[in-house]
């Protein structure tokens, strides 16, 4: 499908990297529909030219009700970004199974949701592409983010899993990595309820969210991620994993694959300022 004809859904447009996609790809003429839970409290800026659609990515009914809408009117999807998500920071032990379950069911299971909505019709249709914005944390992941790295790990694995089943049916499947971007994930990620200052893991988890602060105050501009995105959407083929964030981020997930682990783990207990 040729570029500034596309159909194509971004979910998690209100804010951050979802927003700035939505909006760079509705200026560059393709039919745009944005998604985040309550459109009604979006706050739209004089250059958000796309339609914003209600959908909860942790309810099924949800989704497939904002499916069928833009299915309805659409016919199809030939593209579909999905940014939604949130993180969640603290140890593994002072961050209950609820909040595990619940940042499992947000980004990984709400991105399975979103995906196995439009997949039949875009295997009816004879093709699409989806780009799934994960973090760099799945493919190195830091202490203290254990069971949000858990969830991005995860959606790799599924995007591998997908991608060699439907490529038969012309649908390409990528995954692009974030490193700290700046939008509002820091302000929206979830704090472990446990993580306070009686916790045993103080010191360990104030070095490595101090190292992070320190990250994000130089994170890049989503305009960067949403430029990347239209790139991959519009390439001949879409690439299969792309990484885009700070260069030690990047270094780290490149050393996890490439170096052997007890260096790599040395290295990133180094970066991470872990004793
Ligand atoms: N920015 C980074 O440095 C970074 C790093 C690692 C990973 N990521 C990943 O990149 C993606 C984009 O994050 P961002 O940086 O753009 O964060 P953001 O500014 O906080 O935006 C998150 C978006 O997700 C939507 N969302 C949250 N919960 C939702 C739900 N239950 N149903 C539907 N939509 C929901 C929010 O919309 P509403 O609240 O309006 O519904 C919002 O539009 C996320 O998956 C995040 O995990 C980002």
């Amino acid at each position: 499908m040729v570029s500034g004809e596309r159909v194509v859904v971004v979910t998690g447009a209100s804010s951050g990297v979802g927003n700035a996609c939505a909006t760079f790809l509705a200026k560059k003429g393709e039919k745009v529909y944005g998604t985040c839970r309550n459109p009604s409290t979006f706050v739209r800026k004089a250059d958000e030219f796309f339609e914003m659609l209600p959908m909860d990515i942790t309810d099924k009914v949800s989704v497939e009700k904002a499916a069928e809408r833009i299915l309805g009117a659409e016919k199809r999807v030939d593209c579909l970004v999905c940014c939604a998500g949130s993180g969640l920071l603290g140890s593994i032990e002072d961050s209950s199974l609820e909040e595990a379950a619940s940042i499992m069911d947000l980004d990984y299971l709400g991105t399975v949701r979103v995906i196995k909505a439009f997949l039949p019709s875009m295997r009816e249709a004879g093709g699409a592409r989806i780009v799934i914005v994960n973090g760099c944390e799945g493919a190195a992941p830091p202490p203290y983010q254990g069971f949000f790295a858990a969830a991005e790990g995860a959606l790799v694995a599924f995007a591998e899993s997908l991608r060699a089943e439907v490529l038969p049916f012309g649908i390409e499947v990528g995954v692009l990595e974030l490193g700290p971007l700046r939008t509002s994930f820091v302000k929206n990620r979830v704090l472990a309820a446990g993580a306070g200052d009686r916790s045993p893991y103080r010191d360990g988890f104030e070095s490595a969210t101090g190292v992070l602060a320190r990250d994000e105050a130089a994170s890049l501009d989503p305009l960067l991620a949403a430029k990347a995105i239209y790139k991959a959407l519009s390439a001949y083929s879409l690439p299969r994993r792309g990484r885009l964030g700070s260069l030690p981020r990047r270094a780290l997930a490149w050393g996890r694959r490439w170096l052997p682990a007890a260096i790599y783990e040395f290295l990133s207990r180094q970066y991470y300022r872990q004793g």
